[in-house]
Parts: C-alpha cells; sequence; structure tokens
C-alpha cells in the first residue's frame, strides 16, 4: 500500500507539478489535500505545456484517478474552466473525484481576499487574490459552505445569510463597499450542484480502500514548507498546511499510511509575494537566475524573487516533513556560472546560526553564510544518468545531498518529463 507524499520544500514553484505527472504513469491516485486554485502546477509533455491551478497534475496520465481532498478549497467557476479547457484539448477529466467535505471558495471570499489586502497596504501578504485565506478562515470560524451544502437548498441559504452576517457589516461599515445579496450567491452557487455531482463522493473512504487494495496514492501539496500556515515564515505564508501532516488532515488518510515523502527542491530559491528572503539577489546573477529559470507565476503572472540555494531551509524542510528523499529540480538553470554560492548557515546579529530561527525578528534579520562551489559550462539537459553529469554539477548535488539531510534521488535537468535523472526509484 505505498502512500507517497510529495511537496515544495521551499517556498512554493519548485516543479512538483513535473514530478507529480512523472510519476503519474505509475500511480493509481493523484491527490491535492490543501490549498486551491492560488497553486500553479506547469506540467510539459513532448511539445505540449499544461498550467494546472486546482486540479492534481496527475489528470494528464490515463490511467489515474486524480482527488481534490476534503482539505481543499474549490472555486466552482475556476473548476469547471480548467477541466473544460483540459476537454478542449483531449485530455479525459472523467475519472475526476471531488470531496463533500471541501470548502467552497464563494465570490464573497474573492472579494474578502482584495479587500483586505487593498486594505493592508504596505503590510500587504501579495495573496494571489483567489479567496484563499478568507475560505480557510470560514472554514475554522465554522461558517464555511461545503460542497456537499449545494445539495440541500435551505440550508445553503441559511449557511450563506450566516457567512454574510458579519461579512456584510465589515464590507459596508469598514471598507465602504456594497453589501453581498445572499440570494444572487445561493443561485450562483446552485447552478454549480448538478454539473459538479458527478464528482463529489465519500474521497476518505475511496482512499483508504483503495490503499487496503494496493493500489499506488499520491499526494500532491500545493504551495510549498516555508509558506505553511503553521511552520512557515508567517504571516508572509498561505492559509493551508502543504506539510507533510496536512496530507493526512486533508484526505483522511492516517500518517501510519504514509510511506515515503518526498520534497521537491529547486536547485536555487525562488519566491512570490512578501516576506523576509535570506538569499534574495537584487544584481544581474537574480535577473539571471529569473531570465534563464523563467520565473514568472503561473498563477498571477508575477516576476518571482530569485536568489541562491538555501540548505538551512532544506535542512529545516527534512525535518519539519520526515523527508525521505529529495526531487532536485531546474539544476540546468545554474550552467554557465564559474562559481555557485551556496548558503550553509546565517549570521544572525554577529553569530553564525545553523538551523532555522523559530523567531520571526531574527529570520528578518538573518545573512546568509556562503559557501562557493565550482561551477559548469556543459550543457546538461540531455544527461539520462548521475554519470553523464559533469564532475562539478555531480559535486554541486553531493554537496546540496549533504547539506539537506535526506537523499536526493531524482534530478530534474530541464522542464520536460524526460528530462529526469532518476537514482533511486520512488515506487
Ligand atoms: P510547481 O508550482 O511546484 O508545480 O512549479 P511551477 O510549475 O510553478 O514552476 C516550475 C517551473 O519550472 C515550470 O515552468 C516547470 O516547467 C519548470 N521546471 C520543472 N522542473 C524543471 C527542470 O528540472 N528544469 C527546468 N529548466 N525547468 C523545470
Ligand atoms: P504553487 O503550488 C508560490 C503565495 C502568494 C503569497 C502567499 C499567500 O504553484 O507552488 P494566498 O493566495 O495563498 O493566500 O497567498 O502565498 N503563494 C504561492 N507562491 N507558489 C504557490 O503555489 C503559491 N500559492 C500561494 O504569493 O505570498
Ligand atoms: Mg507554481
Amino acid at each position: 500500500m505505498p502512500a507517497l507524499v510529495l511537496l515544495g520544500a521551499q517556498w512554493g514553484d519548485e516543479g512538483k507539478g513535473k514530478a507529480t505527472d512523472l510519476l503519474g504513469g505509475s500511480v493509481d491516485y493523484v491527490v491535492r489535500y490543501q490549498g486551491g486554485n492560488n497553486a500553479g502546477h506547469t506540467v510539459v509533455v513532448g511539445d505540449q505545456k499544461y498550467a494546472l491551478h486546482l486540479l492534481p497534475s496527475g489528470i494528464l496520465s490515463p490511467g489515474c484517478t486524480p482527488v481534490i481532498g476534503n482539505g481543499v478549497v474549490v472555486d466552482p467557476s475556476v473548476l469547471f474552466s480548467e477541466l473544460s479547457g483540459l476537454n478542449e484539448r483531449g485530455v479525459d477529466t472523467s475519472k475526476l473525484l471531488i470531496s463533500g467535505n471541501a470548502h467552497i471558495i464563494t465570490p464573497y471570499n474573492v472579494t474578502v481576499d482584495k479587500v483586505t489586502e487593498r486594505f493592508l497596504g504596505k503590510r500587504k501578504i501579495g495573496t494571489t487574490g483567489r479567496g484563499i485565506g478568507p475560505t480557510y478562515a470560514d472554514k475554522i470560524n465554522r461558517v464555511g459552505i461545503r460542497v456537499q451544502d449545494l445539495y440541500d437548498e435551505s440550508i445553503l441559504t441559511q449557511k450563506v445569510e450566516a457567512a454574510l452576517d458579519a461579512k456584510n457589516q465589515m464590507l459596508t461599515k469598514l471598507y465602504n463597499r456594497r453589501a453581498i445579496a445572499t440570494g444572487q450567491v445561493v443561485e450562483e452557487l446552485l447552478g454549480y450542484a448538478e454539473k459538479l455531482r458527478p464528482y463529489v463522493t465519500d474521497t476518505v473512504l475511496v482512499l483508504n480502500q483503495a490503499l487496503e487494495q494496493d493500489k499506488v496514492v499520491l499526494f500532491e501539496g500545493g504551495q510549498g514548507t516555508l509558506l505553511d500556515i503553521d511552520h512557515g515564515t508567517y504571516p508572509f505564508v498561505t492559509s493551508s498546511n502543504p506539510t507533510a501532516g496536512g496530507a493526512c488532515t486533508g484526505s483522511g488518510v492516517g500518517p501510519t499510511k504514509i510511506t515515503r515523502v518526498i520534497g521537491i527542491l529547486k536547485a536555487y530559491t525562488t519566491r512570490v509575494g512578501a516576506g523576509p528572503f535570506p538569499t534574495e539577489l537584487f544584481d544581474e546573477d537574480g535577473e539571471a537566475l529569473r531570465r534563464i529559470g523563467g520565473e514568472r507565476g503561473v498563477t498571477t503572472g508575477r516576476d518571482r524573487r530569485c536568489g541562491w540555494f538555501d540548505a538551512v531551509i532544506a535542512r529545516y524542510a527534512t525535518r519539519v516533513n520526515g523527508l525521505t528523499d529529495f526531487f532536485l529540480t531546474k539544476l540546468d538553470v545554474l550552467t554557465g556560472w564559474e562559481q555557485i554560492p551556496v548558503c550553509v548557515a546565517y549570521e544572525i546579529d554577529g553569530k553564525r546560526v545553523e538551523e532555522l530561527p523559530y523567531s520571526q525578528s531574527d529570520f528578518h534579520h538573518a545573512k546568509p553564510v556562503y559557501e562557493m562551489l565550482p561551477g559548469w559550462s556543459e550543457d546538461i539537459t540531455g544527461a539520462k544518468s548521475f554519470s553523464d553529469l559533469p564532475k562539478n554539477a555531480q559535486a554541486y548535488v553531493k554537496a546540496l545531498e549533504e547539506m539537506s539531510g535526506a537523499p536526493i534521488s531524482a534530478i530534474g535537468v530541464g522542464p520536460g518529463r524526460d528530462e529526469t535523472i532518476e537514482i533511486n526509484s520512488f515506487l
């Protein structure tokens, strides 16, 4: 009953979509367990490029059943536009399963996300504006709308009314916006009910039965470890748990069932939105990483902030997720540098610190301590095995592995499915 968790080890956009798609051919179920359409996962198959936001990347593998777990927040309008976009390109999406307990991103959650960010001004988080935070806030406040609520008009009306009660006070009195009418929201949500019905099921039961029958289940995280609401750089985080424990709560599969936890790790570091980032570069090296790595957000089109690899973060990801493996991505992007700096520790108030500080202020003051590793100039995009890599690229990978605390079991040398060096099998 192999159950694998695949998650981002940094601030998201590590290449989770590519890694999930690569494994998708050998697994029976791919499950999203948290987040929503704030994610942007790029998958390149041959000359075709797909950008997935809400749907699990396994949807592109014909034998695989994609599942949206209870921990995900679902914007139905985004779901249907993503499904029809894939159908137009010949992808069969009929196997999709959606948990009846997943929460719905309502139009007022999107409004509240945008208005709150505007109100925060300089202190804004830089959210994706997709209503993610307000939807999770409603869930925790116990005024959320779940997928199953769409099948009882009277319950739905009562719940929307309860949710809008306080929000309309806030929108009209604090933010000077118009109130949102319950009837209008209920009508829009009911309009999705029948279209959603074929997909909605008890995904907890389905997944646990699948594991009992020795099927292979892969849990695909959105975002990354440092965007986790508990373990990330709070408050500059997303409002869910991308870390490994989230795979259990967000799917209803117990921790004793998880056999492998794979951290997707970029060979350098990127971040979108506000918040601390010790190795961030503001010079031509940062520009070069952005240009060569194509570091532009899949969801919002924002330029990603870029910096050197940070081993302190990688070690932290190993610890909080209990990682068994790393999948190192985008090694090819580093081709051409004579020397590559790698952050091995921080200097905080004149002291060397080896581990991620728990104090937010300390992390804001952390200065990277760099070790220089020799670079390589040979094109590595065609490399099929570790020994095909130039000596210095091999040494870079080995050094990262030693610093990061878990074996590097695969290496990405290009965006395509085939542009991967597999070292240890994941299954
Ligand atoms: P995700 O959110 O973690 O799925 O990552 P994104 O799709 O947002 O960003 C990763 C980007 O890097 C995408 O454009 C991928 O096609 C691309 N990519 C993934 N792995 C590699 C790799 O090994 N090399 C290169 N050059 N690009 C990669
Ligand atoms: P994938 O799955 C990178 C960031 C936003 C913002 C913060 C909160 O593609 O790796 P939210 O809209 O979630 O409330 O925004 O989190 N963020 C991401 N950054 N990749 C993502 O997803 C992200 N999803 C959210 O930029 O800083
Ligand atoms: Mg992304």
